[in-house]
This record gives structure tokens, C-alpha cells and sequence, in this order.
């Protein structure tokens, strides 16, 4: 199988913090791969460098051979997509247009240039509108098209981003704890959905907390621990390994020697 997204010793420092240390991976094209490890592990800041929102300090990343530069969008451009821990939309533009400005990958857009080019985009292009519409059926959210995106449930909410985000029409989809505050019904839901985009072609990398939901959709998983990689394999392999477990045990004392956990 090939790889359609390569790491290759991505390295950032922050004033002395290495929060991704010399982090190397490869993703096959047409799996979901998970990228998982105890919180501060540098997960969202693999992602941030991946997708361009920050530079590294050393290293890189290449998607179907070519190495990733510039910034997120023109990576949009290139064949990655990817989903935010804190959801991140236009609250006040509705569920379709929301869906449109990721079709809009395009363009560097800031949000006035989105919209007056949006106010073009859905007078001209009705094949634009018929797509976005297919998006969002296929996200479940049909009957919320003309609803105000910021006036959805939290699921439904998480369920746009990722059509918004699949509208750019990506080789490789990243989510970024897509299951965060879901209940287990729209958690299965977020699973049957990922599956039916897996089975579409796409590429997953995803970084989730909850255990359940990576295992059963993982092919394979990269474990961080400290900004390291500290672990990587099946989920089986991962969930057997003792310095997984140690890195979440580690992690769990702290936390309640914090007082943090009950
Ligand atoms: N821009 C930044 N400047 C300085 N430090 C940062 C910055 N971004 C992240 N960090 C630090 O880098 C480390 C890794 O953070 P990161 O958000 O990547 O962890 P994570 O694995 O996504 O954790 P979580 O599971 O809690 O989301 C943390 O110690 C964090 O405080
Ligand atoms: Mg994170």
C-alpha cells in the first residue's frame, strides 16, 4: 500500500518547549490512521504544523510525494482538509454556506472576500449549490441546509465542519478530536460517517481521546507521549504495548495529584 502522507522528523520548538520532537510517520492512502496520546502531547500542534498554521522548527511533511509548504490554505489546495479541536465556522452564515466557503479552498479568502464572493458564487454557480447540498445530505444534516450554523447542536455543529471541510474536496481529511462533547449516539453516528468517507477513497488522520471510537476505526495508530513518538501499530498492538499504557497511567496520577481527576 502507499503512503499518501509522509512525516518526516517534524520538530517544533516554543521558547525552549519541544512539543514535537523528531515525529515521524507515514499514512497509507485509503486508511484511518490515528495519531493519539495523553493531552499536551503535542497532537493539535502535529496538526498545526502539517496543515501550515505554524512553521516548524525542523522537519517536514509531503503528501503524495510533494513536500507541503506555504500556508494552510494553499495545502487545502494541494489535498489536505482538516477539522479543529474548538470548532471553528461561520456561526452566522447558514449550514449550505458554510459548506461553500470550503469549496472556496481556492481562494485566499478572509471572511469579507468569502462573502462578497459568495453573494457571485450562489447566483452563478448552481453546481456549486447541488454539491454543497449532496455534502450536507451525506452528513445527515438535509433538513438544517438553510438553518444558521451557529444555531445547530454541538453534533450537528461537528458534523458541518467536516462536510465543509470534505467540500475542498481533499486526499487527506484530519479531525482534530472530531468526537470532543458528543453523546454515544451521535458518536456512532461521527463512526458510520467516517466509514462511509473512508469507503469514498479518503484518507483519515485523526486525533481523538476516546479510546472506543480509535480503536474501532483505526487501521493504524501513532501514539505521542512528551512531543515524542512513543509507540506505533494496530490498535491492538498500541493498546498492548506497555509504554502506552504507562504514558496514559503517567498521565492520570499527574492529573489527580493536580487534583484535576475525581
Ligand atoms: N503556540 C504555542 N506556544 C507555546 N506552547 C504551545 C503552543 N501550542 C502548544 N503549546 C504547548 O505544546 C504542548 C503540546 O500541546 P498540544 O496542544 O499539541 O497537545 P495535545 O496533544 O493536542 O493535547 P490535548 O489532548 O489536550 O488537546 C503543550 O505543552 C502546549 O502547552
Ligand atoms: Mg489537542
Amino acid at each position: 500500500m502507499s503512503n499518501v502522507l509522509d512525516i518526516n522528523e517534524l520538530t517544533v520548538n516554543f521558547r525552549g518547549l519541544v512539543a514535537v520532537d523528531h515525529v515521524s510517520f507515514a499514512v497509507a492512502a485509503g486508511t484511518v490512521h490515528g495519531l493519539i496520546g495523553p493531552n499536551g502531547a503535542g497532537k493539535t500542534t502535529c496538526f498545526n504544523l502539517i496543515s501550515g498554521l505554524i512553521p516548524p522548527t525542523s522537519g517536514s511533511a509531503t503528501l503524495a510525494g510533494t513536500r507541503l509548504e506555504g500556508s494552510s490554505w494553499q495545502r487545502t489546495r494541494a489535498g489536505l482538509s482538516r477539522t479543529f479541536q474548538n470548532i471553528r465556522m461561520f456561526q452566522d452564515m447558514t449550514v449550505r454556506e458554510n459548506v461553500m466557503t470550503g469549496m472556496h479552498s481556492r481562494l485566499n479568502a478572509s471572511l469579507p472576500e468569502i462573502l462578497s464572493r459568495l453573494g457571485r458564487f450562489i447566483k452563478e454557480e448552481t453546481a456549486a449549490i447541488k454539491r454543497a447540498d449532496e455534502l450536507i445530505e451525506f452528513v445527515g444534516l438535509a433538513a438544517a441546509a438553510n438553518r444558521r450554523a451557529g444555531d445547530l447542536s454541538y453534533g450537528d455543529q461537528r458534523r458541518l465542519e467536516i462536510a465543509r471541510a470534505v467540500a475542498s474536496e481533499p486526499q487527506v481529511l484530519m479531525l482534530d478530536e472530531p468526537a470532543a462533547g458528543m453523546n454515544p449516539t451521535e458518536t456512532q453516528q461521527l463512526v458510520e460517517l467516517l466509514l462511509r468517507l473512508k469507503q469514498k477513497g479518503l484518507t483519515l488522520l485523526l486525533v481523538e481521546h476516546d479510546m472506543h471510537f480509535v480503536m474501532s476505526l483505526c487501521d493504524r495508530i501513532t501514539v505521542l507521549n512528551f512531543g515524542r513518538k512513543i509507540a506505533e501499530g494496530s490498535p491492538r498492538e498500541v493498546r498492548e504495548n506497555p509504554a502506552v499504557v504507562e504514558a496514559y497511567l503517567g498521565a492520570k496520577v499527574a492529573e489527580r495529584l493536580k487534583g484535576g481527576a475525581a
